[in-house]
């Protein structure tokens, strides 16, 4: 299995193109699922869910042909992949796709939508938690289908003539679930009304693939959505948008490490309150004409308290990489996890490492130390993988980081990016 070796305490110097991003590719992958045309997707990142995901639409009948040239244009590594699904094989999603990555189990509504039934298995994915499935359950009975579990699976059934617009509020705010309802909604007869949507850019970017492919959504980006439902959506060629936490990840690393780095290719009002607490954290972060520069030459890194919570507050995909930096502040700080109920797995790691983390509840109070050792670490969920990088970038010596699938999920050729900045990153093969 592969490891991370980093050998620590350089300065990042340079410019890291940013890719795009993985938790806009996959939904927009899955709405392929709703049109026999083809979807072309452009900047699609070359990460394991989004192979994982190719395997699971062409289960479904999706045929999928990636451009063959990969080049490194201005903006980052773009890949143009085409979907066509001219007719769905199989409505059925089986558990052994779907246990590996929980946004599989997102097919069930372009597949409810389109074919009147989907059989999909419960899913899998990160352990973070529970994350059960109950807000989906209620937002497509909503819209008329007859939801059951049953071994597993939820057999999800619309009526006849297809699901009905409706009004419907979440009674929480989750991305999943309201990516699930615009593509169902898309093609239902009539309104539907979602409110307390989530606002993710990644909700925005799928409304308006579906808009180009002829859906009729209005409100993307705020808390409540209107779709009006149409018969049928056309193919269309979309971009995926700039992975806004691959850009606070090494806007974080520098951050922690000093330098000067351009990310390229991406956007601050993406996350504008992450980079807000990296700015008080005592770098300098402007935008510039093609991404976001992040700088810090010499000065302390100054404790900052973060509670995570839906866009547009602090993401919690940054909550780990934002927690290894604060390990080095000259000062205290704590970051309350308001998302996920067991997402601090990387505090002990971070601990190996030197750093002085208790956990109280939902809060983590971090006493900063002037300086981390290297260590053997293990990730043990995606985004803690990550803050295992940044932390063994700033430590001292080596830091050995197993099991690395997990970065491979969800970082595009990270020890490529961080080395062509400075850093000494490499990937070891047993
Ligand atoms: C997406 C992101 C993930 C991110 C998360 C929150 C993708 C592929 N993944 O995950 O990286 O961390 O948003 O920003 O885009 N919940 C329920 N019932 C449900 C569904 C969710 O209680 O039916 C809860 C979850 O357990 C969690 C919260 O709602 O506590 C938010 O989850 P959600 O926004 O659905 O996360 P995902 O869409 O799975």
């Amino acid at each position: 299995m592969d490891r991370i070796r980093i050998i620590g305490g350089n300065e990042l110097k340079g410019i890291i193109p940013i890719s795009g991003a993985k938790n806009a590719a996959l939904p927009l992958m899955i709405a392929s699922l709703l049109t026999s045309d083809t979807l072309t997707l452009e900047n699609v990142p070359h990460l394991a869910d989004v192979e994982q995901l190719i395997r699971i639409l062409g289960n479904h009948g999706v045929d999928i042909s990636v451009n063959g040239r990969r080049e490194r244009q201005g903006e980052g590594y773009s890949r143009t992949v085409h979907f066509t699904c001219r007719t769905i094989v199989d409505t059925t999603a089986p558990y052994e796709l779907v246990s590996k990555m929980r946004a599989s189990f997102w097919v069930i509504g372009p597949l409810l939508a389109r074919e009147g039934h989907a059989r999909v298995s419960l899913p899998g994915g990160c352990a973070i938690g529970t994350r059960p499935v109950d807000l989906f359950i209620e937002g497509l009975t909503a819209l008329g289908a007859s939801m059951e579990i049953d071994g597993g699976y939820i057999n999800a059934t619309a009526p006849k003539g297809g699901l009905i617009g409706a009004r419907y509020t979440f009674p929480k705010v989750s991305v999943g679930a309201t990516h699930v309802m615009l593509m169902a909604a898309a093609l239902a007869r009539g309104t539907t009304v979602i409110g307390n949507a989530a606002r993710e850019p990644e909700v925005v970017d799928l409304a308006d693939c579906l808009n180009a492919m002829g859906a009729k959504i209005s409100g993307a980006g705020t808390s409540t959505i209107t779709i009006e439902g149409v018969t049928s959506l056309s193919g269309a060629r979309h971009r995926v948008l700039p992975d806004r936490i691959e850009t606070g990840t090494y806007a974080m690393a520098v951050a922690m490490t000093g330098g000067d780095v351009t990310l390229e290719g991406t956007r601050a009002d993406l996350l504008e309150t992450a980079l807000e607490a990296i700015r008080r954290s005592g770098a300098d972060v402007t935008s510039t004409a093609t991404g976001i520069r992040v700088v810090r030459n010499g000065g302390s890194i100054k404790p900052v308290d973060v509670v995570t919570d839906p866009f547009p507050g602090f993401p919690t995909d940054l909550q780990a990489q934002f927690m290894a930096l604060m390990t080095r502040s000259t000062g205290v700080s704590h970051i309350t996890e308001t998302i996920f109920e067991n997402r601090f797995m990387h505090v002990q790691e971070l601990a190996r490492l030197g750093a002085k983390i208790s956990l109280s509840g939902q809060t983590a109070k971090i006493e900063g130390v002037e300086r981390l050792r290297g260590a053997p670490v293990m990730a043990t969920d995606l985004r803690a993988s990550v803050s295992l990088v940044i932390a063994g970038l700033a430590a001292e010596g080596e830091t050995m980081v197993n099991r690395v699938y997990h970065l491979d999920r969800g970082f595009e050729r990270l020890e490529e990016k961080l080395t062509r900045c400075g850093a000494v990153v490499e990937r070891v093969s047993d």
